[in-house]
């Protein structure tokens, strides 16, 4: 797909799919939720990948799924010239480690009744980092550079605040030295002063420490100031991908158009708002064509019964729409 490729591709994913069954019993037939929708995209070693769209558009299932904590329904994820869905024992307890996510709620992953210095310290033996004689040290060391202090150690949980909480998440992906890691709205319940911090705290480890990021939030401006490239999903689909500037400057997607139109930018002139129609569909009942149709402003009878193809508008520009550029 992208043709022109600097960097080393880290992980390629390959038609996607993860799709849910519900529903079902005496009088009701089992219904499919497709929560992922065949993506095909690409990370690159080294970069920031953001993931944004609407809540319930798949961006979490994703994110699981990449790390199999979710079996995929169909496709293929290529981490280390092999295919996720088929490790097994030692290779799936190295994608384990080298693949880390982070919650938007560290609350609901982090052990309440473990320390800090407790549950760090049985991540670390797991996965064998550190000998036994080095690990207080290596331990202290890694909270200092999440901006903790090495008093941390010793403390629970609740004994934190938000920002210090996912600091801590921070630590414990971290501490497997991983290639990868999925944040998956990871500042979003954090307050602005606070997001910003733990944002720069990311992008100085990425930096010191060579990770690449999945960067998945709802929040547009969040994505927009940390990612490199930044891929837009609606419905379980990728409806745009692209280089972030270019992006942000040139949406190709009347989706990505209208997500970027509402966020409100005092230093832009004002710029003319489009007001999407109607709620997002349910993804028990996807739109036929382009899924997108029933609340697009250009649809025509092509976009009801085709659907778009994900392909390049410019140069690693891709976006799926009939009538994008
Ligand atoms: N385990 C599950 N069983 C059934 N449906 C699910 C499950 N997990 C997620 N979904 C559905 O899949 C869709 C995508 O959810 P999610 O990935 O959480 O979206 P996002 O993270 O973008 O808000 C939603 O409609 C959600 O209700
Ligand atoms: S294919 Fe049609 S409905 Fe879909 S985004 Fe493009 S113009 Fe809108
Ligand atoms: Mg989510």
């Amino acid at each position: 797909m992208d043709v022109k490729q600097p960097n080393k591709i880290l992980l390629e994913v390959n038609g996607l799919k993860k799709y849910f069954s519900t529903g079902g019993g005496m009088l009701k037939k089992k219904q499919q939720v497709k929560a992922v929708d065949d993506m095909t995209f690409t990370v690159k070693e080294g970069e920031t990948l953001g993931i944004v769209g609407e809540s319930g558009c798949g961006k979490s299932t994703m994110g699981r799924t990449l790390l199999r904590l979710q079996h995929p329904t169909a496709g293929e994820v290529i981490y280390n010239g092999q295919d996720i869905a088929k490790l097994k024992n030692k290779d799936l307890r190295k994608l384990r480690k080298d693949i880390q996510i982070i919650f938007q709620d560290p609350f609901g992953s982090l052990n309440p009744r473990m320390t800090v210095g407790a549950m760090l310290s049985e991540i670390v033996r797991t996965h064998d980092i550190v000998s036994k004689k080095e690990e207080k040290k290596y331990l202290e060391e890694l909270l200092l550079e999440v901006g903790l202090t090495p008093a941390a150690y010793w403390k629970y949980p609740h004994e934190f605040s938000g920002g210090q909480r996912q600091r801590v998440s921070i630590a414990r992906a971290l501490a497997v030295q991983p290639k990868l890691i999925i944040c998956d709205e990871a500042v979003s319940a954090l307050d602005v002063s606070v997001q910003a911090q733990v944002l720069n705290l990311l992008q100085h480890l990425k930096k010191k420490h060579g990770l690449t990021y999945i960067f998945i939030s709802h929040d547009l401006s969040v994505v927009k100031h940390i990612s490199d490239r930044v891929g837009v999903m609606y419905l379980g689909k990728l409806v745009e991908l692209s280089d972030k500037h270019d992006l942000y400057e040139r949406p190709a997607h009347p989706y990505t158009q209208a997500l970027f139109s509402a966020i409100p930018d005092i230093t832009e002139e004002k710029q003319e708002r489009i007001v999407l129609k109607g709620d997002v569909p349910s993804p028990l009942h996807i739109p036929s064509g382009c899924r997108f149709h029933t609340r697009c402003p250009l649809a025509t009878d092509k976009c009801v019964e085709e659907a778009p193809v994900f392909e390049q508008v410019r140069d690693g520009h891709y976006a799926a729409c009939h009538y994008a550029e």
